[in-house]
């Protein structure tokens, strides 16, 4: 395999290793693709403060988050159905991060549970991203079970009341739960070293990828009027909804999904101990707005009474530092370490996490930061967004 230097060559061998439909799914947006482009194009026009003469040629990249502390300030972000771009693929998710001493959330949506997960990835920190259930008592049940895993943290995704318009996806026939078609199979079958290496070893393993953390009687749920509504995605989840889950959880709680001073005001008094401001790598509201425009109005509205992450759009290691500087602790990266694991497994993963590491330094060294504070407090030459 060629080398993997950049984001865009780790895109590419995730595309040649999956199916078309399974490959869009990860990599695209929604509707017309407009939040991608803007998430994009407002990181871009960000410009750092050149600083020479530093002495520095080394930069100290420690993080402290909620009490702890991280060599880094990056979170694998939560991902359904990583489990398919690799067999076990979230146990190697975790793997990765773990590896990097990072936070791995994992997806409500995954295919391998989290009790599978922390068997397969005993040392890592695990966080479970919640979609809140229709059935609440089944949701319930997901928490106590994510406790008894030894999560510590939990991100409440609130930017998906629906299902998104993802047109392509009915394009490809890829759905999920996946109902079979002409061009579905097609496509699958056009990937054989992918339908080998992860669905057959599914089937002869553990059987047919499904929703690991749906209850066994939904499981086997193959087309999709067989989805029950217990496990649907409660559409009409409010602020009541986070205070009885704060009742509920005496770890930390995120609320991922926020992109407005507003919500950010209402999530500190709903008890919560952080925030992701993200757009959901712009693949739900097309017409939201990006995070890198709204993060320093939300830091100086609730910075100091809340830890505040960021994420979408990051493919560079001065991506992160553009999120740090505008007022995020840490930030997620979702797609960048799941073209890795497409690519090269748990290696892959890993090597597109270290990537984005060593860019991060790189780019320190040239502002002439001795550690993230330092480059925080000075870092931003023009930006186009309100300075903090
Ligand atoms: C996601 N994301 C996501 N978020 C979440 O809260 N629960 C989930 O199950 C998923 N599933 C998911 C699947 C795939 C394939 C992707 C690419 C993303 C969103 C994710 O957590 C994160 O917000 C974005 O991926 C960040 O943008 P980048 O880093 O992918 O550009």
């Amino acid at each position: 395999m060629a080398r993997l230097l950049n984001a865009e060559d780790f895109r590419g061998a995730a595309r040649k290793r999956l199916p078309k439909g399974l490959f869009e799914y990860i990599d695209r947006g929604t509707e017309a693709e407009l939040a991608m482009a803007d998430i994009r194009h407002s990181l871009d026009r960000i410009k750092f403060k050149q600083s020479v003469l530093s002495g520095q040629s080394q930069c100290d990249m420690t993080t402290e988050l909620f009490d702890r502390s991280y060599p880094t300030p990056l979170i694998v972000a939560p991902t359904a159905l990583a489990g398919l771009v690799s067999y076990d693929g979230e146990v190697k998710l975790a793997r990765a991060a773990s590896r990097l001493q990072i936070p791995f959330c994992v997806s409500t949506q995954s295919v391998t549970s989290i009790e599978g997960i922390r068997k397969g990835a005993p040392d890592s920190e695990l966080w479970l991203q919640l979609y809140v259930w229709k059935n609440r008592e089944l949701t319930w049940q997901l928490l106590d079970r994510a406790r008894n895993a030894g999560v510590s943290t939990l991100v409440i995704t609130v930017d998906t009341p629906l299902s998104p318009k993802r047109e392509y996806n009915q394009h490809n026939g890829f759905s999920v739960p996946f109902v079979p078609s002409v061009r579905g199979v097609v496509d699958v079958l056009s990937r054989p070293a992918w339908l080998g290496s992860v669905m057959m070893r599914y089937s002869m393993t553990s059987g047919m990828p499904s929703y690991a953390h749906y209850p066994a009687e939904f499981k086997t749920a193959i087309t999709r009027d067989a989805v029950a509504q217990d496990v649907q995605i409660e559409s009409g989840l409010g602020w009541d909804d986070i205070a009885q889950i704060r009742d509920r959880w005496s770890g930390k709680i995120i609320i991922k999904g926020i992109l407005s001073e507003k919500d950010a005001v209402q999530s500190v008094k709903a008890g919560a101990d952080g925030i992701v401001v993200s757009a959901h790598g712009g693949r739900n509201f097309d017409v939201a707005p990006a995070p890198a425009n709204v993060l320093p109005g939300i830091a100086a509205a609730v910075g100091e009474k809340i830890a505040i992450m960021a994420d979408s759009g990051v493919r560079r290691g001065s991506d992160v530092l553009k999120y740090l500087a505008l007022g995020s602790r840490s930030v997620l990266v979702g797609r960048l370490p799941l073209y890795g694991l497409a690519a090269a497994g748990e290696e892959g993963a890993f090597d597109a996490l270290s990537m984005l590491m060593d860019e991060m330094h790189s780019n320190l060294i040239f502002a002439g930061a001795k550690n993230l504070e330092d480059f925080k407090k000075n870092a931003i030459a023009s930006s186009g967004h309100p300075q903090r």
